[in-house]
């Protein structure tokens, strides 16, 4: 009970002693790789074979595209065991740094682990700064400074009860994982419900679309999904990057559907081909056609 009164006024002291910016940037930190760890676990594709979000298509993309591609190429067959490692390492960087375990040591994982991703996930995101592992690598970095610097005042020395504390985080983040696993959500876009929507319900009427335009949608069954005429006719896509998931849109001094996450590119005018990773695959397409002056779901 006394070790535990002890260890809070540590926890208490540690928040207590840094400057207003450092817990800014350690609360937003520990936060959200927590979140990152639970929305993997709950992401029932995550450990998929396939998917949008599957790690194994991550690790095929990153081993094609990014600059550690050899060292992506090895871990695709052990995809599920780097899926665990990755949601219980995010835990467990979270817990710890809220938490006041091994400061120097998770700040240190943190960092590496977004230098990593930087390298893989976000590799080819241009211009650079809209890649958010550049920012989480700067983030980390100075709260380990932070954290290097502040030695004289708060005591980070990893004895007997340090290593407890690190034993029981890494617990918590293997509990915290598999609550997750267990209250997993619905599959993420799932394309095959994009053309399960209603045949026959419209969508735009025909004279909104003139030949070269586009017109961003969502369909019945939810999705963000975009239309395009040509003088070839009219023809959509889901806007569901099959990367990781987010959301494409299109830019016409590009004349591609492009992904704000990690740089993937799109050709709408050539059946959403990639044109440029991490994404392997095209845009899921939706059918329509047109009926008595209206677009519809084929
Ligand atoms: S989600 Fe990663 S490129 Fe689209």
């Amino acid at each position: 009970m006394l070790y535990l009164k002890n260890y809070f006024h540590s926890v208490i002291s540690s928040w207590r002693v840094q400057s207003p910016s450092v817990r800014i940037i350690r609360l937003w930190l520990g936060v959200t790789w927590i979140y990152g760890g639970w929305d993997k676990a709950i992401d029932p594709g995550f450990l998929a074979k396939t998917g949008a979000t599957s790690i194994a298509r991550q690790l095929e993309g990153y081993s094609q595209s990014s600059p550690l591609g050899f060292l992506f190429q090895h871990l695709i067959e052990r995809a599920n065991l780097v899926g665990v490692i990755v949601m219980i390492s995010e835990f467990a960087i979270g817990l710890a740094t809220l938490f006041w375990v091994a400061p120097t040591l998770f700040a240190f994982s943190g960092f590496a682990m977004s230098i990593g991703l930087w390298l893989s996930a976000t590799w080819h995101v241009q211009p650079y700064f809209l890649g958010s592992d550049t920012a989480y690598a700067i983030l980390w970095l100075a709260y380990l400074l932070a954290v290097i610097g502040a030695r004289r005042k708060i005591d980070i020395s990893l004895d007997r009860r340090g290593t407890i504390r690190l034993g029981l985080v890494g617990a918590f983040a293997v509990m915290a994982s598999a609550v997750g696993r267990v209250l997993q959500q619905s599959p993420k876009g799932d394309a095959s419900a994009l053309n399960a929507n209603a045949t026959g319900a419209q969508i735009l009427a025909s004279s909104k679309l003139a030949v070269g335009a586009n017109h961003e949608f969502t369909t019945t069954s939810g999705e963000p999904a975009i239309l395009f005429r040509t003088a070839v006719g009219v023809f959509a896509y889901s806007e569901i990057c099959t990367h990781q998931g987010c959301t494409v849109s299109y830019l016409e001094s590009e004349r591609s559907l492009r992904c704000p996450c990690h740089g993937a590119s799109f050709d709408p005018f050539n059946g959403a081909a990639v044109k440029a990773g991490p994404a392997l695959s095209p845009l899921p397409s939706i059918k329509v056609v047109e009926e008595s002056g209206w677009i519809v779901y084929a």
